[in-house]
C-alpha cells in the first residue's frame, strides 16, 4: 500500500489526495462554514474537536456521535475503502467544520473568494518533523519514510506530503493580512489551553460559560484525547494507521524533538531554518 507521493504544481502529494483535488476545485463554501488548516501533525485533531465541542455548547455526548475525521471533513482526503472528505462534506449539516492542509496555491479558490473564516494552527518544525517522521510510519498511505536522518534531509527540503512546512506557515501567515484568519500556535494552546479557547470564541464572536469551557479544556487535554476513539484515530483499520507501530495521539508534548535530533542535525536544522524564515517575524518557541 506504499505509494511514491505526485507533485501537483510542484507540490508532493499522496496519489489519493492529488487525485481528489480535481473534484475540489468545484467546491463551494457556506457562508457559515469554518475552515481549520494547519500543516500537517501542528494540533488540526486537537483543534477539530476543541471546535465541535464549542459548536456543540459542551455537551461530551454530541461529541461522541462520530470519529473526528467524519464530523470535520478532511476537503482533499482520499483513500480506497473510507468515505473521501467531498463525501463526508455530503453527510455534514450546517455549520461546518472543515480540515485541510493544503497549500494555498492548491485550495479551492472559493474558500479565498469568499472569505471563509480560518483557523490556522502552526507548531515548531522541529517537533512537526519528528511528528510526521512517526506518522508515515504507522499511516501507510505515505511512503516509507527511510532514516530518521533522510526523512528529516525531506522535510528541510519540502520533499514530503504538503510540500515545505517553511512555505506553508509564512504563506497562511501572510494571508492574515487580507483574509480573516485567526493564526494560532500549538505551544500557546499546550501552556494555556483555556486563554487560546477564548481568543477562539472571540474570533467566531460567540460566548460559553465559563464552566462550559473548563469543560472543553478537560475533555480535549491530550491524555483525554488519547482515550477516546473518537478522536484518537483507532476506528480506522490497522492497514492503514497502524497503532502498534506509533499512536496516533503519541506524546502531545513540545520539546520532543531533543529526544530524536542528533546535535548534528540540530545544527544543521538551526543553521538552514534561519536561511528559510529570514525576514519573516513569525516566531517560533521550541525549547518550552
Ligand atoms: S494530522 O494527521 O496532520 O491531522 O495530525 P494533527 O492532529 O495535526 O497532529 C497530531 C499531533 O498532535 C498531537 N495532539 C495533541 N497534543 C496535545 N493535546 C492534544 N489534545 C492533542 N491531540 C493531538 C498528537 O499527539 C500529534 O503530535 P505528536 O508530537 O506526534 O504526539
Amino acid at each position: 500500500t506504499r505509494l511514491p507521493l505526485v507533485y501537483v504544481k510542484g507540490i508532493p502529494l499522496i496519489k489519493y489526495f492529488a487525485e481528489a483535488l480535481g473534484p475540489l476545485q468545484n467546491f463551494t463554501p457556506w457562508s457559515d462554514d469554518l475552515l481549520i488548516s494547519t500543516y500537517p501533525k501542528s494540533g488540526t485533531t486537537w483543534m477539530s474537536e476543541i471546535l465541535d465541542m464549542i459548536y456543540q455548547g459542551g455537551e461530551l455526548e454530541k461529541c461522541l456521535r462520530a470519529p473526528i475525521y467524519a464530523r470535520v471533513p478532511f476537503l482533499e482526503f482520499g483513500c480506497p475503502g473510507i468515505p473521501s472528505g467531498l463525501e463526508s462534506l455530503a453527510e455534514t449539516p450546517g455549520p461546518r467544520l472543515l480540515k485541510t492542509h493544503l497549500p494555498l496555491s492548491l485550495l479551492p479558490q472559493s474558500l479565498l473568494d469568499q472569505k471563509t473564516k480560518v483557523i490556522y494552527i502552526a507548531r515548531n518544525a522541529k517537533d512537526v518533523a519528528v511528528s510526521y517522521y512517526n506518522f508515515y510510519n504507522m499511516a501507510k498511505v505515505h511512503p516509507d519514510p527511510g532514516t530518521w536522518d533522510s526523512f528529516l534531509e525531506n522535510f528541510m527540503e519540502g520533499k514530503v506530503s504538503y510540500g515545505s512546512w517553511y512555505q506553508h506557515v509564512k504563506e497562511w501567515w501572510e494571508l492574515t493580512r487580507s483574509h480573516p484568519v485567526l493564526y494560532l500556535f500549538y505551544e500557546d494552546l499546550k501552556e494555556n489551553p483555556k486563554r487560546e479557547i477564548k481568543k477562539v470564541l472571540e474570533f467566531l464572536g460567540r460566548s460559553l460559560p465559563e464552566e462550559t469551557v473548563d469543560l472543553i479544556v478537560h475533555h480535549t487535554s491530550f491524555k483525554k484525547m488519547k482515550e477516546n476513539p473518537m478522536t484518537n484515530y483507532t476506528t480506522l483499520p490497522s492497514a492503514v494507521m497502524d497503532h502498534d507501530v506509533s499512536p496516533f495521539m503519541r506524546k502531545g508534548t513540545t520539546g520532543d524533538w531533543k529526544n530524536t535530533f542528533t546535535v548534528a542535525q540540530n545544527e544543521r536544522f538551526d543553521a538552514h531554518f534561519a536561511k528559510m524564515m529570514r525576514g519573516c517575524n513569525l516566531k517560533f518557541r521550541c525549547n518550552l
